[in-house]
């Protein structure tokens, strides 16, 4: 409609959506709900350079964060390894992190109270709103939701 059209920030002739920062392990879940939403997206890489992978991601926009939650049920307290160390490494750089401006977890309800854990502990961490929480791959409402919610979310750019 329009009226939503009119309410975006246009930048260069494009509209100013966030740009999305992601993890995925290799399972790819959210990697499959980022593709859905057909959003500009920079993944973080699976390894280190030292093993094999790709240089460190570094980022030079706001972007909102992606990422899933492990660690869950391991007993071994229960923030412990819920971010994965890759989004760890990449929210140590300072850079990165002064560009973050909310965070989306993925996860599975299966793990309770740990559901979506990493989005709170990024949330808290680095004082940004954690935007929203799916299980898996996303459902379509997620993808509706988190693609609505794109357009609004610029906003906190
Ligand atoms: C070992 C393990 C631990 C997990 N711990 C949690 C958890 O604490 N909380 C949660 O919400 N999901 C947890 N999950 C579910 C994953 O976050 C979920 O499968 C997610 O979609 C994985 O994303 P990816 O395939 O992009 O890495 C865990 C999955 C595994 C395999």
């Amino acid at each position: 409609m329009a009226t939503a059209v009119a309410e975006h920030a246009v930048v260069d002739g494009a509209t100013a959506i966030p740009l999305l920062v992601y993890f995925s392990s290799v399972s790819g879940n959210t990697a499959r709900f980022i593709e859905k939403l057909e959003a500009r997206a920079l993944r973080i890489p699976l390894h280190s350079p030292e093993r094999g992978g790709g240089p460190p991601l570094v980022v030079d926009e706001p972007y909102i964060l992606v990422t899933p939650t492990y660690g869950g049920g391991q007993g071994r307290g229960v923030e412990k390894g819920a971010v994965p160390k890759q989004v760890i490494r990449f929210l140590n750089d300072e850079h990165n992190r002064s560009l973050i401006r909310g965070v989306i977890s993925a996860g599975n309800t299966n793990f309770g109270e740990h559901f979506g854990l990493a989005g709170d502990i990024i949330s808290r961490k680095c004082h940004v709103p954690h935007l929203y929480r799916l299980e898996v791959f996303g459902t379509p409402d997620d993808v509706r939701r988190v693609s609505e919610g794109l357009e609004r979310w610029q906003k906190l750019l």
